[in-house]
């Protein structure tokens, strides 16, 4: 089976999770960042070199006013507090999406955390923040018109590998697509980087999930038989 290098994971749930409590969203959004740091710390000790996960979608603005400003300041909080435990573990933070229309201290914060753990090299973490998938490929795209404007690029090296060097981050495949909540769609994450990514839905919700069933996601990854359009005997 192929090696397991980069995991991605649509963190759904964390509204339900609360509502169930009788709690507000912004407690759920609270108790999965605390998840996500679990498992960042998990994956740094089993040594999968990369993990994608969706934390705020172009669409998620849509959103009352009131939840999108308490994920803000959240994010704020994570990348200036609690990712301190993440940074000494090695875990290397970057970031995927559209800065418009972000807050200038959420950008802030996101440009020092990846300017402070940018030597790391346990984990990759690869937060899609403001993100589509659609966004990506136009944004892509682009930027390689532009290039062949200035006359940097002839349009016939247009290939796959050059395409992939100008999406937002270079980074491997996702092998594994993890969605929590029961949820079974992709949600305009990551489309360029799945295209032959094997896929989980779990119906925990993003909260409760934990280190112990990503392990068996990941070992029922590792009997799967990835063919990648061809036969295996
Ligand atoms: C989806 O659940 C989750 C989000 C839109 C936010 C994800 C954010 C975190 C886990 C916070 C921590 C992230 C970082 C990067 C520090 P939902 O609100 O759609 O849940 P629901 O479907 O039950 O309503």
């Amino acid at each position: 089976m192929e090696e397991l290098k980069h995991i991605g994971i649509i963190m759904d749930g964390n509204g339900r999770w609360a509502k169930k409590r009788g709690l507000k969203r912004s407690f759920g959004h609270k108790e999965g960042s605390k998840t996500l740091k679990k498992l960042c710390l998990h994956l740094a000790d089993v040594g999968v070199p990369y993990l994608s996960v969706f934390a705020f979608s172009t669409e998620n603005f849509k959103r009352s006013q009131e939840e999108v400003d308490y994920l803000m300041d959240l994010f704020i909080e994570m990348f200036r507090k609690e990712f301190k435990v993440l940074d000494e573990k090695g875990v290397r933070v970057i970031f995927s999406g559209r800065k418009e229309p972000l807050r200038q201290d959420v950008l802030d914060s996101m440009a020092e955390i990846t300017e402070k753990t940018k030597n790391n090299s346990k984990l990759v973490l690869n937060i899609c923040l403001n993100y589509g998938g659609h966004s990506e490929i136009i944004d892509t795209t682009k930027k390689l018109c532009q290039q062949v404007l200035d006359g940097k690029i002839d349009i016939d090296h247009i290939d796959e590998e050059t395409f992939e060097k100008n999406l937002y981050q270079e980074l491997p495949p996702i092998d594994l697509l993890i969605r929590t909540s029961g949820e079974y769609r992709i949600s305009n994450f990551m489309l360029w980087q799945m295209s032959y990514s094997e896929f989980y839905f779990t119906d925990t919700l993003f909260p409760d999930f934990n280190s112990e069933e990503l392990d068996q996601i990941i070992e029922k990854y590792y009997q799967r038989d990835r063919k990648f359009g061809g036969v295996k005997g």
